[in-house]
């Protein structure tokens, strides 16, 4: 199998992207990190990149043309596969367009429902029954592109905002691989 050359987006703790790491040293595994951008210098998830001699480059997105130094080591690294590993910025239309169905991102809720920053505490706040992930592709809209795969389970009556992160991420860790076997299964 050939895999994918992909790049992971990441912002902060990057317990996905080493979790993407270690799956993806796995020969049957659909992909290859060979990227890792960050727009936060102080990203935790930089260590993954160091530790597993992965290149990783930032993005300061308050520049005008960020994006060209985005593309230019794309193109670099022959990236044809992007997973967005809670990166907290947008992705520009252009980028949308030129990687048509091919970025992903994991979203904390069961999208239709809480798209946006702060799920937790309005899930807390709006009493909901469950609570899961979603993977599901980006397009131009926010959380908003076709879900891959769902994971959900039920909210307890004392769960606070970290026992939802915590059971929440821990679905992540599943799904992520998951939807990525899933998109590559019929390549
Ligand atoms: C994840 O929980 C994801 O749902 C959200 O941001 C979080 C990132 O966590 N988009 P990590 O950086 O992978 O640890």
């Amino acid at each position: 199998m050939v895999k994918k050359n992909t790049c992971v987006f990441i912002s902060g703790q990057g317990s996905n992207l080493k979790n993407l790491i270690m799956r993806s040293r796995d020969d049957s595994f659909p992909i290859n990190i060979r990227l890792i951008i960050s727009n936060n210098k102080k990203a935790y998830g930089i260590n993954y990149a160091k530790k597993f001699k992965i290149p990783y480059i930032f993005i300061d997105t308050s520049y005008l043309n960020y994006e060209n130094k985005v593309f230019l080591n794309l193109k670099k690294y022959k990236i044809s596969f992007i997973c967005l590993a809670g990166y907290m910025k947008i992705i520009s239309s252009n980028l949308i367009r030129n990687f048509n169905k091919k970025i992903i991102n994991v979203h904390p809720s069961l999208l239709p429902k809480f798209k946006g920053l702060n799920t937790f505490s309005r899930m807390l706040k709006n009493k909901e029954i469950k609570g899961g992930c979603t993977v599901h592709y980006v397009d131009e809209k926010l959380d908003s592109g076709r879900p891959i795969v769902q994971k959900s389970f039920f909210i307890k009556i004392n769960d606070n905002k970290f026992d939802l992160k915590k059971k929440t991420q821990k679905l992540e860790y599943t799904a992520f691989p998951e939807a990525i076997i899933k998109i590559f299964r019929n390549y």
